[in-house]
């Protein structure tokens, strides 16, 4: 069956700085993603991974190049049309976490105003394991729980595409291992999951693991030994 690209990425270039201070993150980058892919972009520090989901989350504008989304460039969206791209179309899970602290975690996974998304956001608490916790305040609760927590957030939105920058960086063993195995079960229920990070062991869970070196993709590769989430080490 032929699969769908549900993302795709043309001669993306990001520049930061000028003069003798330009430098690029991203130096003619083109890369598609596929419906259903668990894509996991592996590298060393520096070398254009977040800035690379980033610019596929609409946080930022790019120099040239596209990225088509749903038959449309959203690189050429004004910032009207980008804030909406980001409330309905990407789901993002960050290093460290990116929860509003002084609302609960509750009101947390349920930022968009619809009832039916408040509906929803118990739900999602419940399957992350964090119904009884809804209540409390993000600093109330552990780091692996408030990963889940916004995890849950990312999930209460009608987007097919969940980007993940290092979601398990700030967490120990067993947090990050539970946050996996989240995005591992989230994945077989249809989700394409975009994952950054810098450790090899956890790129083994992916089906395609892609390499950037300065800027640049330097490998695509098929992973046809896929790791269960329960079986990583790290
Ligand atoms: N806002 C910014 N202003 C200037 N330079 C930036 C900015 N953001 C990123 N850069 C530079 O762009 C390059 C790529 O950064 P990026 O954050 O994408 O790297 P990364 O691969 O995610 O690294 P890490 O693994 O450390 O998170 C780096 O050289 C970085 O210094
Ligand atoms: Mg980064």
């Amino acid at each position: 069956m032929e699969k769908k690209v549900i993302i795709k990425i043309n001669n993306l270039v990001k520049t930061y700085g000028e003069g003798e201070a330009l430098s690029y993150a991203l130096n003619d980058v083109s890369l598609d993603i596929y419906e259903h892919d668990f894509l996991v972009i592996l590298g060393s520090s520096g070398c254009g991974k977040s800035t690379l989901l980033n610019m596929i989350g609409g946080m930022d504008k790019v120099n040239s190049g596209s990225i088509i989304v749903e038959d449309e460039d959203i690189c050429k969206y004004n910032d009207k049309k980008l804030t909406l791209y980001r409330r309905d179309t990407v789901g993002f899970v960050y290093q460290f976490f990116n929860l509003i602290n002084d609302i609960t975690i509750y009101q947390n996974v349920t930022l968009s105003p619809s009832s039916r998304k408040k509906q929803r956001a118990l739900k999602l608490l419940e399957r992350v394991g964090l119904l009884e916790k809804k209540d409390k305040f993000p600093r109330q609760v552990s780091g692996g729980q408030q990963q889940r927590v916004a995890i849950a957030r990312a999930l209460n939105k009608d987007s097919d595409i969940l980007l993940c920058d290092e979601p398990t960086g700030a967490l120990d063993d067993v947090s990050g291992k539970a946050v996996l195995k989240l995005l591992e079960e989230i994945h077989s229920e249809g989700k394409t999951i975009i994952l950054v990070t810098h450790t090899k062991e956890i790129a083994q869970m992916a089906n395609r693991i892609v390499t950037m070196k300065a800027g640049k993709i330097v490998s695509d590769v098929i992973n046809e030994n896929i790791v269960k989430a329960e079986e990583v080490e790290w």
